[in-house]
């Protein structure tokens, strides 16, 4: 598990300086919208229905602000696995994130 997010974090990084551009290219998007499904569903469950992480449908999150949940993805939860993303991710990127969350998984 922890090399396999190593793994991830290290290919974000080398993806990344294609990334700087804020609004998210559409190319981008999709990176992020990879990255959601395998490296977040790593924890959070391929379909984010849960795991060790917990669910992440849009029915599980609806009581949350996005504001909330960006600051969690942020900062991560102290004393659980979740790690901080903000070394990787940019806040437009985190925000991309939410914006994902709140869809729900259409595969
Ligand atoms: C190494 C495992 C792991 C990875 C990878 C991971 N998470 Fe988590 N995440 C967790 C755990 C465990 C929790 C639950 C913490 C708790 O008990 O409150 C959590 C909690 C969360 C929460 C808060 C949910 C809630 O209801 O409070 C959000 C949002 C979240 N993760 C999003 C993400 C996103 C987005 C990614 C990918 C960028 C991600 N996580 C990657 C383990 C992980």
């Amino acid at each position: 598990m922890r090399e396999a997010v190593a793994a991830a974090l290290v290919a974000l990084a080398l993806a990344a300086p294609a990334a700087a551009s804020d609004p998210l290219s559409p190319e981008r998007r999709a990176e992020l919208r990879e990255f959601l499904t395998q490296d977040c569903g790593s924890c959070h469950g391929l379909t984010r229905k849960g795991g060790l992480g917990s669910p992440l449908t849009p029915d599980a999150l609806a009581g949350r602000s996005d504001a909330d949940l960006a600051l969690t993805i942020r900062d991560g939860v102290p004393g659980t696995p979740m790690p901080p993303w903000a070394p990787l991710l940019s806040d437009a990127e985190i925000a991309a994130l939410v914006e994902m969350l709140r869809q729900g998984d259409d595969r």
